[in-house]
C-alpha cells in the first residue's frame, strides 16, 4: 500500500476544513493501492479553525495538525513538508488549498500520473480541460493569466503552463531533497520557487487540467502587489534566460566599446578591429553565462573541458554572425536598406535569441 498525504495550510477556514476533509477521505476508495493522511497547517486562525480540525479527529485516525504563527503561505507548507518527513510515512505529498478551490475529485487523476512515474503532478488551470472561475473579474482574470505567461516567457520553459496554481502532488524523495533551498520564500512566490527547482533538477513534471473554483466562504488572503514584486524578482534572479539576455547586452557594449577604441582611436583596420572586438564579446558572455546564467550546470573545472566548451561556444557564436550576416543582406534585397537597424532588431530577437539559447542549452550547458 503507498500511501498519499494531503497537505492543507489553513488561516480562517474554519467552515470549509469541515467540508473538504470529508471530500478528500472519500477520495480514497476511488484509488485502489493508496492509502491517505491529512496535515492541516494552521496558523492559530483567530476563527479556531484548529479546533474544528481537533473536533473531525474523532471520526478521521489519520488526520493530523500542526499549529503554529502566520508567517505566510511558503512558511507554512515548508512546515507541512517536515512534518509529514518526521512523522509520517509517505510517498506523494499534495499541496491543496483548503477553501474548496482545488475540487477533490481530482485527486486520483494527479495520482495516475504518479503512479506513471512523474515526480511531480500540477493541477493546471491553462491547458485544455482545466478552467478558472467564468464569473472572475475581467482584472483577476488577466492578472492570473498573464502572470503565468510571464513566469512561463521569463524562464522560456513553456512546457510548464501553471506556475502558481497549488494543486500538486510531489514524491517526497524529491522534497527532502529541496526542502534546505525552499526556507527563504515566505509567501506564495515559494510555489513557483518549487517548480523552478523540479525543471533545474530534470524531474518529469505532468499536468493534468483542474478546474479551479471560487473559493467556498471567507477570503482570499493574497497581497497581488507583493506577489508580483515577488515572481519578478524571482525571475530575475533565478530565470538563465533573462541572464542569458543581460549577459548578451553586456557583451555588446564590449564588442561596440572595443570596435569603437580600436578603429576611431588606435588606427586599426576595420575587419581586425571586428574580429577582436567580436572575440572579445563572445569569451566574455562564456564567463558570465558560465559562472551566473548557466550556473546550475557549469562546465567542470578543468582545462580540457573548459577549453572544448570555449570552442563549442566559439563555434555556435561565429555561427550567430554567419546567419546573421546572410539574413540581413537578404533582407535588404527586399526591403530598402536604409532601415537596416530595424530588420537587424528582428532578426536578433526572433532568431539569433531563440537558436543561441536552444544550442547552449543543448550544447555548451546540456544536462548533467
Ligand atoms: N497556514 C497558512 N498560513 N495558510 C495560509 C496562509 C498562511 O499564511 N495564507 C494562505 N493560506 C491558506 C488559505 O487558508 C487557503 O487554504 C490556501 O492557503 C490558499 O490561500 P487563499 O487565500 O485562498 O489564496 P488564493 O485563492 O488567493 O490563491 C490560490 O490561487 C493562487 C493562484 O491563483 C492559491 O492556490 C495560490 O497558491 C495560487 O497562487
Ligand atoms: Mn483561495
Amino acid at each position: 500500500m503507498k500511501s498519499a498525504t494531503i497537505i492543507l495550510p489553513t488561516y480562517n477556514e474554519r467552515e470549509n476544513v469541515g467540508i473538504i476533509i470529508p471530500q478528500i477521505f472519500e477520495q480514497e476508495e476511488k484509488t485502489p493501492g493508496w492509502e491517505f493522511s491529512i496535515v492541516v497547517v494552521d496558523d492559530t486562525s483567530p476563527d479556531k479553525t484548529a479546533e474544528k480540525v481537533v473536533e473531525l479527529q474523532k471520526k478521521y485516525k489519520k488526520l493530523y495538525i500542526t499549529s503554529g504563527q502566520k508567517a505566510g503561505l511558503g512558511k507554512a507548507y515548508v512546515r507541512g513538508f517536515k512534518y509529514v518527513l518526521t512523522n509520517l510515512k509517505s510517498d506523494i505529498v499534495f499541496e491543496m488549498d483548503a477553501d474548496l478551490s482545488h475540487d477533490p475529485a481530482s485527486i486520483p487523476l494527479l495520482l495516475q500520473k504518479i503512479d506513471g512515474g512523474a515526480d511531480i503532478v500540477i493541477g493546471t488551470r491553462y491547458i485544455k480541460g482545466g478552467s478558472i472561475p467564468k464569473n472572475w473579474e475581467f482584472y483577476r482574470k488577466v492578472f492570473s493569466y498573464c502572470g503565468n505567461l510571464v513566469v512561463r516567457l521569463g524562464f522560456m520553459h513553456l512546457a510548464v503552463h501553471d506556475w502558481t496554481n497549488g494543486y500538486r502532488a510531489i514524491k517526497t524523495d524529491f522534497l527532502k531533497e529541496i526542502i534546505p533551498h525552499l526556507d527563504e520564500y515566505n509567501g506564495y512566490v515559494f510555489q513557483i520557487a518549487l517548480l523552478d527547482r523540479a525543471v533545474k533538477l530534470h524531474k518529469k513534471i505532468e499536468e493534468v487540467p483542474v478546474h479551479f473554483q471560487e473559493r467556498n466562504s471567507g477570503v482570499s488572503k493574497i497581497n497581488s502587489g507583493r506577489y508580483i514584486f515577488d515572481i519578478v524578482r524571482y525571475i530575475f534572479q533565478h530565470s538563465s534566460f533573462i541572464k542569458f539576455g543581460i549577459v548578451g547586452l553586456i557583451g555588446a557594449v564590449l564588442d561596440f566599446g572595443t570596435s569603437f577604441f580600436l578603429i576611431e582611436k588606435a588606427g586599426f583596420a576595420i575587419w581586425m578591429a571586428t574580429v577582436i572586438s567580436a572575440e572579445i564579446a563572445i569569451i566574455s558572455n562564456f564567463f558570465f553565462n558560465n559562472f551566473w546564467s548557466f550556473s546550475h550546470k557549469k562546465v567542470e573545472n578543468t582545462r580540457s573541458s573548459f577549453l572544448k566548451s570555449l570552442i563549442q561556444f566559439n563555434t555556435i557564436s561565429v555561427g550567430n554572425i554567419l546567419i546573421q550576416a546572410i539574413l540581413l543582406q537578404g533582407a535588404t534585397v527586399f526591403f530598402p536598406r536604409e532601415y537596416w537597424y530595424i530588420y537587424k532588431v528582428i532578426i536578433i530577437a526572433l532568431v539569433i535569441i531563440p537558436y543561441s539559447y536552444f544550442l547552449y542549452n543543448k550544447v555548451v550547458w546540456k544536462k548533467k
